[in-house]
């Protein structure tokens, strides 16, 4: 029997569009030429990157000259923060963060602490936002950047990262936001947001995996990690990634068209399945905030039982959904993000990610609804905490 495939965890990873991958195909081939050669090929391909560059640039309100090329997200959030304090006099002074981000960002801020910086990870509300009061009063003289997640990647909750910024200059802070999750969801304007760095990756928006960029803001002052030619405005040494880089640039081109059709689609389904899973299935529960959220990301928990098992059974029916971030979805411990929003550890256990995509269609949401509700009840039949469950509420 072949089982029909209903992928919902685009926030893991997304299908290369078919017109980003026709786009890219000619960099693997006839264009194949490095972008540093000053003959033809070199040009071309030289072309290539800067077209893609400004087509980064232009979705995000940037200008051409403030994008950086990377390998992808990780080595953005790298380059943003600890670039950051690179470019300092000293290896001193003071990083805020949130318990909520993703370990790109966290560990970052980790290193950073082992080379003498101080790191606050500040507390979240039980919706995971961080509060503007909270950020206030965590700014210390010696303060000198602030990297919030735009939108976190597992419960899809939004940041008032425009607030965040004007608190942050207002104590001479830069401010970093990691926005892997948010670009080509929500529109996202640089320029009226007042970011110094933002963060953004190739395969969460229908682009190839290996590649990313970082935005720096023109003036902002970073040193690079990677060391060799001067390639990126010296910040960031190597070969460029041209198939990658072309790849990136017509798939932010297209995330912008996509933001008004395709988005306004998903929320709708996206909204169809909260409603209908809240509305069908007893002790079920939405994590993150109602309505500050991404439009793709639902993110539920079900009492009494763990969401490895909902997943597996899931599985069998073809669909993939997620437990928690992909980084991390492999580990048994719980989310340090769920656990931040304040859920004790069976329940962020007992939690399940489901972030739709372009493919989905109203017929994948009717088989979450009716998979979702039978498989959830039949775990709750066999776990002894499960029995009776339904008599709870
Ligand atoms: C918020 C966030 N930041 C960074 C990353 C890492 O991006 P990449 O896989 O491109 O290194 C991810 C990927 O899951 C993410 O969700």
């Amino acid at each position: 029997m072949s089982v029909k495939k209903v992928y919902v965890d685009h926030s893991a990873t997304s299908p290369v569009d078919p017109l980003v991958l026709e786009a890219m195909l000619p960099y693997f081939s006839d264009r194949f030429g490095n972008p540093s050669a000053l003959y033809s090929q070199g040009r071309d391909a030289h072309e290539g990157v800067e077209v893609a560059r400004a087509k980064v640039a232009d979705a995000l309100g940037a200008e051409a000259d403030e994008i950086i090329f990377t390998s992808g997200g990780t080595e953005s959030d790298n380059l943003g923060i600890i670039g950051t304090a690179l470019a300092r006099e000293q290896m001193k002074g003071h990083v805020i963060t949130s318990s909520i981000e993703h370990l790109a960002v966290l560990n970052s801020c980790k290193h950073l602490e082992e080379c003498g910086i101080d790191v606050t990870y500040l507390p979240v509300n039980e919706y995971g936002e961080v509060g503007l009061d909270v950020l206030q009063d965590a700014m210390r003289d010696d303060t000198f950047l602030v990297s919030i997640g735009y939108a976190n990647q597992e419960i899809g909750t939004i940041q008032k990262i425009g607030e965040m910024a004007e608190i942050a200059h207002d104590n001479g802070a830069l401010l970093h936001t990691d926005a892997v999750q948010a670009v080509g969801k929500v529109p996202i304007n640089v320029k009226d947001l007042d970011v110094d760095l933002l963060t953004l990756s190739g395969h969460k928006i229908y682009g190839p995996k290996g590649i990313g960029a970082l935005y720096v803001k023109k003036g902002v002052s970073i040193e690079p990690m990677q060391h060799g030619g001067g390639h990126e405005r010296r910040l960031r040494a190597g070969t460029e990634n041209v198939p990658g880089i072309v790849g990136l640039g017509r798939a932010m081109e297209l995330g912008q068209e996509w933001l008004e059709t395709d988005i306004p689609r998903i929320k709708g389904l996206r909204d169809r399945l909260i409603s209908g899973i809240l509305g069908s299935i007893e002790n079920s529960y939405l994590n993150g905030h109602p309505d500050r959220r991404l439009p793709h990301n639902a993110h539920f928990r079900f009492s009494f039982i763990e969401g490895e098992a909902i997943l597996l059974n899931l599985d069998y029916y073809g669909i993939s959904a997620s437990t928690g971030s992909a980084c991390s979805s492999r580990s048994l411990k719980a989310s340090h993000v769920l656990l931040a929003i304040g859920l004790k550890h069976e329940d962020a256990h007992g939690s399940l990610r489901f972030t739709l995509g372009r493919s989905n269609t109203e017929e994948d949401i009717d088989w979450l609804l009716v998979k979702v509700p039978e498989i959830v009840a039949k775990l709750r039949e066999i776990s002894p905490l499960g029995r009776g469950a339904d008599k709870e509420r």
